[in-house]
């Protein structure tokens, strides 16, 4: 009696277990299971997000700036609050009040002590303009090595764009640039012209840099030439 009962719960054992091993097989030829030829989650808007081009695109601030999203560079300002206040007369935080800081000398607000990379800076350049800005803001460490900002920098170019709108209505002192459609239409040309014009006239940075990249093949060329006919004339 209890054996037929043992044997009677073996079977059911053991038929629930090839029940189980038989719906595998079965569901396995119903649904194809594909493997991942990679494991975990493939994410293409980052790979996107990082390529040259995208980051490497000229902006034509006169063009992009009248109409920026105010409202929306408030709210990336945001990020910066920690470190900033912007009210005029604003206290000195981590970082320097930003009141009127577009049009501002770099390194320039009284009673903060800037690193000396800033100082450096605001010595070639006096005037944070909008080109500047950006580049600055959007890898802080990398367009200025040694500077005391720590901040991991904005790389979306339309943060920057509504960012500088709204720093724009906080005591600016420098207009909006005119727009100059054809640097922004011509982004592949510029940047063919980048490399050539570093090196033809490593002094021209910021916004004004695109009229002097366009001459910067030829400037780049002179030297070199006359570099070449030296040694030739002198022998
Ligand atoms: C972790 C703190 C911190 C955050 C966050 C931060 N900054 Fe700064 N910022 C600094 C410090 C510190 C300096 C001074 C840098 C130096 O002297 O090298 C500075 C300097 C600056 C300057 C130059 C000021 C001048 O007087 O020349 C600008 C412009 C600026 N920050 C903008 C921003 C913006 C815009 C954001 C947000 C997107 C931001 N910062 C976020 C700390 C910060």
């Amino acid at each position: 009696m209890s054996d037929l009962t043992f044997n009677k719960v073996a079977g059911a054992v053991l038929a629930t277990g090839l029940a189980i091993v038989g719906l595998r097989e079965l569901s396995a030829g119903v649904f194809a299971t594909e493997k991942a030829e990679k494991p975990g989650y493939l994410i293409e808007v980052a790979e996107e997000a990082s390529g040259g081009p995208v980051a490497e695109a000229p902006i034509d601030w006169g063009t992009v700036l009248p109409t920026a999203d105010v409202a929306a560079g408030e709210m990336v300002f945001a990020k910066c609050k920690s470190c900033h206040t912007i009210d005029q007369g604003g206290a000195n935080g981590t970082g320097p009040n930003q009141w009127a800081i577009v049009g501002r000398k770099p390194g320039g607000h009284e009673g903060f002590a800037y690193s000396a990379a800033m100082v450096e800076y605001g010595a070639k350049n006096p005037v944070w303009d909008f080109e500047r800005l950006s580049e600055f803001i959007k890898n802080p460490a990398k367009d200025m090595p040694g500077t005391k900002m720590g901040f991991v920098g904005l790389k979306k170019p339309e943060d920057r764009i509504n960012l500088l709108a709204y720093l724009h209505t906080k005591g600016a002192t420098i207009p909006f640039p005119a727009p100059n459609p054809a640097a922004a239409a011509a982004p592949a040309a510029d940047a063919a012209a980048a490399p050539a014009a570093a090196e033809g006239a490593p002094t021209a940075t910021g916004s004004t840099a695109t009229p002097p990249a366009t001459a910067g093949g030829p400037a780049g060329q002179a030297p070199a030439a006359g570099a070449a006919a030296a040694p030739t004339a002198a022998k």
